[in-house]
């Protein structure tokens, strides 16, 4: 572990997402989010911050001047979303400790036809302790994190709950408007 990594801290990991997402919000932007939350994640004493009274989410941070949001989820149980997208959002997954199982999808339709999406699995993969994935706006995935005890860390560019997103059944073949409320994934 270097010296960096031990003196890295939340709010050095806010203030540099805010440097590098006001410098570029695209994806040159996102991906060194991603940079920062893999330094982030690497921080031993993280995980005591987080080790609480309850599983479920909680928001560490909202940035007003870039609209990025972080939030801890503590599980304890195990869960799989259906596959979604995160609207007009990008996000970023890292796990601090257990792993998320990940399924990327493609869509093979123009999305020209209400309700129809004909999605192709692209990717299968796991996210493990200490590591992290970009997810760029209009990325559609599903996750799963197993039944151990998993503490992930989610950054999202602005409020997710309050944007309409999709929820995809590929053996349908069906996309559904999911309309804002708070989110689980
Ligand atoms: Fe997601």
């Amino acid at each position: 572990m270097s010296i960096v990594a031990h003196s890295y801290s939340l709010e050095t990991f806010f203030d540099d997402c805010r440097a590098s997402l006001l410098a570029d919000a695209g994806p040159d932007g996102q991906s060194a989010v991603r940079r920062h939350l893999l330094q982030l994640l690497r921080h031993p004493k993280l995980i005591h911050a987080f080790l609480g009274p309850a599983p479920g989410r909680r928001t560490l941070h909202h940035e007003p001047s870039t609209g990025m949001h972080v939030f801890v989820h503590v599980y304890d149980a195990a869960g799989v979303s259906k596959p979604h997208d995160h609207g007009p959002c990008w996000i970023v997954y890292g796990n601090l400790t257990g792993h998320t199982d990940m399924i990327d999808y493609q869509r093979r339709d123009d999305g020209s036809q209400p309700g129809y999406a004909d999605l192709a699995a692209t990717r299968e993969y796991r996210v493990k302790a200490g590591e992290a994935e970009l997810f760029g706006v209009g990325a559609i995935h599903e996750t799963a994190h197993p039944a151990e005890p998993s503490i992930l860390i989610r950054v999202v560019s602005d409020d997710m709950d309050s944007v309409w997103r999709h929820t995809f059944n590929p053996a349908k073949k069906t996309v559904t408007d999911r309309p804002p409320r708070p989110e689980k994934d």
